[in-house]
This record gives structure tokens, C-alpha cells and sequence, in this order.
């Protein structure tokens, strides 16, 4: 598959979640594009791909990463045709946790797309990855 992970990172570890799941889709035979709106823009080409993954930490009381929350406020598109995933960062000492991964569901919705799975909600970035390789070959399989 043509797959594109979007998401944007303040610290990095959304970064680092994007990369694992990048190197679980192309040892499994996939094409990968990593975009993030901060550094390639927010006109990403989503046209051709068989999967869309969506990506955001949660910051500010439940909210989306700065960037993301820009890139979503100021594009739109038609995923009603499009497999939509969608994976988060957050800390589950905070009330609100992984909130940002439901606003980008809402926003999937908005364009006009359902989720083929589960949200992967990643509690702080942990050396044990096992999580995120398993929900990465789950979602190959949809
Ligand atoms: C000021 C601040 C607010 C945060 N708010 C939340 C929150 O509401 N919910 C949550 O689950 N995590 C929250 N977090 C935790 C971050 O989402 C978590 O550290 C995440 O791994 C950061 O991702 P990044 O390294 O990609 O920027 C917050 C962290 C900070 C510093």
C-alpha cells in the first residue's frame, strides 16, 4: 500500500511513535511518506493513497499539538473513499488523555471518513513498542 502518516510532535515522541509504526509498515512491504504540516506543509498530497494516518500529542487541557490543530483548522478533504487511521500521545496522569486523537476523529468525520480501527493511544513513549507494532498489523489487515 501507498500509505502517508500526518501528524506533527512537540517533543519528539510522536515523532519517534510515526518512525516505529514507518519501519513496522515498510518491513511489511508498504510505501511511506512521513509528513508533518510544521516542516512539509500543510497541503499534503492524500490523493493515491490507500491509508492515511493521522498522528497528535495532546497538549493544553485535552487539545491538538499546535501544528495539527492549524493544519486541521485549515484543511478539508473527502475521506468517505479513504482508509483513515488515527494514533495519539499523551500521559494518562492528565484528565484528559489522548483527547487529541478524538478531535481528529471528529475532524475525520467532518471530511467525511470513518476510522478503520481502533485509536492507538500511546501512554508516554515506551522502549517497549509491542503495542504499536501489533496495532500496526492489525491495520493492514482492514
Ligand atoms: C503542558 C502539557 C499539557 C499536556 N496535556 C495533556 C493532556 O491534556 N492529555 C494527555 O493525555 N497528555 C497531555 N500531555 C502529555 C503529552 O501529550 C505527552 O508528553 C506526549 O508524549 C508529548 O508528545 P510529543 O513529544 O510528540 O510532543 C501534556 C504535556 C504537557 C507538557
Amino acid at each position: 500500500m501507498n500509505i502517508i502518516i500526518l501528524y506533527d510532535t512537540l517533543t519528539g515522541t510522536t515523532h519517534e511513535t510515526a518512525e516505529v509504526i514507518a519501519k513496522e509498515l515498510e518491513t511489511l512491504g508498504h510505501r511511506v511518506t512521513l509528513h508533518r504540516p510544521s516542516i512539509h506543509g500543510r497541503q499534503p498530497q492524500l490523493d493515491g493513497r490507500d491509508l492515511i494516518i493521522l498522528g497528535s500529542p495532546t497538549y493544553g487541557d485535552g487539545q491538538l499539538e499546535a501544528n495539527m490543530a492549524m493544519f486541521t483548522n485549515s484543511f478539508s478533504c473527502d475521506f468517505s473513499h479513504q482508509k483513515v487511521a488515527v494514533f495519539g500521545l499523551g500521559d494518562r496522569s492528565y484528565p484528559q488523555f489522548c483527547q487529541a486523537t478524538e478531535l481528529l476523529e471528529a475532524w475525520v468525520a467532518k471530511n467525511h471518513g470513518t476510522l478503520i480501527a481502533p485509536i492507538l493511544k500511546v501512554d508516554c513513549f515506551a522502549k517497549d513498542v509491542t503495542p504499536v507494532t501489533t496495532w500496526v498489523r492489525e491495520l493492514v489487515t482492514k
